[in-house]
């Protein structure tokens, strides 16, 4: 089966083509047009820029896509694209470029949720015991989700207020560091003393698999306006403290997660996946719960076409793709997982 995947939630306009042979995966091309440079200048996402910029660069990414995986229109199976959730000016480029593209190329239209999406770059044609315990990390989500099968999966847990990956961004706008904040704040981690600074953990301990992120970045604002931020290794403690804070609880309530459901499999998923000492630290509570820990290979981490492409891939698996799903396929933007 081929699958041709698009994907323009936020402010990646990126497209794939996944091949899969008997369950055997391959992606054979992936490819991510990034406007963080642009966004960068505003310190966060502009949607109307975002969008503009989709519109420019949607039906290039898409040729390169086919370019690059030697595909032909022809040769396509499933049309995947993400309908939701995202910024809804930017979902509309891709789906409404992927509705007319079924129409015209006469293939099925498949319609995913991005948090799945991220889900399944995470699986990626890896073999897994169910049930699984999947933590999807990002700028706009942070959710723990319960596996009974690839396609069968429960939300047990939410933030209830910013997601992880926005707490990464806000702390490293506050400090002066640049956008996206996830890889700064991380690198400026590593050359500090995460107990330097003792920062709130809110709702680790709370018996619900919920969380809270902005208390914490509230406490990184007012140390901020304390310390001296002209000083290196003050910033790069800060970072180092908000890091540690910000994934112990992440951990903890993983683990609790775990131990609730009984699960066998623990996976991550989701830009903030990235995190080289998120990694690190699941794999220990992996081991500490005598499981495996699934992650995304580096390039289906932050958004990506591929995933999306996955993802139909496994829904065609349980449900019939039909060809005039096209007429029906919209953008939603609040489409919970
Ligand atoms: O999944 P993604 O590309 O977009 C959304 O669906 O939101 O995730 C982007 C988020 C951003 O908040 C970015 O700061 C964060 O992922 N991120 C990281 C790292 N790389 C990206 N956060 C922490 N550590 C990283 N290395
Ligand atoms: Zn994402």
């Amino acid at each position: 089966m081929i699958i041709l995947g698009i994907e323009t939630s936020c402010d990646e306009t990126a497209a794939a083509i996944v091949k899969t042979v008997r369950g055997k995966v391959s992606i054979d091309s992936n490819i991510v047009s990034s406007q963080i440079k642009i966004h960068a200048q505003y310190g966060g996402v502009v949607p109307e820029v975002a969008a503009r910029q989709h519109v420019q660069n949607i039906i290039p990414v898409v040729e390169n896509a086919l370019a690059v995986a030697k595909c032909q229109p022809k040769q396509i199976d499933i049309i995947a694209v993400t309908a939701g959730p995202g910024l809804m000016t930017s979902l509309m480029v891709g789906v409404e470029t992927a509705r007319a593209l079924s129409f015209a190329w006469d293939k099925p239209l498949l319609p995913v949720n991005h948090m799945y999406g991220h889900i399944a770059g995470a699986m990626a044609g890896k073999k897994i015991v169910f049930p699984a315990l999947c933590l999807i990390v990002s700028g706009g989500h942070t959710e723990i989700v319960l596996m009974r099968s690839h396609t069968k999966y429960r939300k047990v847990g939410a933030t209830v207020d910013d997601a992880v990956g926005e707490a990464y961004d806000k702390v490293a706008k506050l400090l002066g560091l640049g956008y996206p904040g996830g890889p700064i704040v991380s690198k400026r981690a590593l050359s500090g003393n995460p107990t330097a600074y003792d920062l709130p953990r809110p709702m680790m301990s709370s018996s619900d698999l919920n969380f809270s992120y902005s208390g914490l970045k509230t406490a990184v604002l007012y140390l901020s306006k304390k310390v001296n931020l002209g000083n290196e290794q003050v910033v790069n403690d800060l970072c180092a403290s908000f890091q540690r804070a910000a994934l112990d609880v992440l951990l903890a309530k993983v683990k609790s997660a775990a131990k609730k459901y009984r699960v066998k499999t623990l996976m991550l998923a989701g830009g903030v996946a990235a995190n080289k000492q998120l990694r690190e630290d699941l794999a220990g509570v992996a081991d500490e719960l005598s499981m495996p820990l699934l992650v995304p290979d580096f390039s289906l981490c932050t958004d990506n076409a591929a995933m999306i492409a996955l993802g139909a891939y496994y829904m065609s698996q349980d449900k019939k793709v039909t060809g005039d799903a096209w007429k029906k396929v919209r953008a939603n933007p609040g489409w919970e997982l």
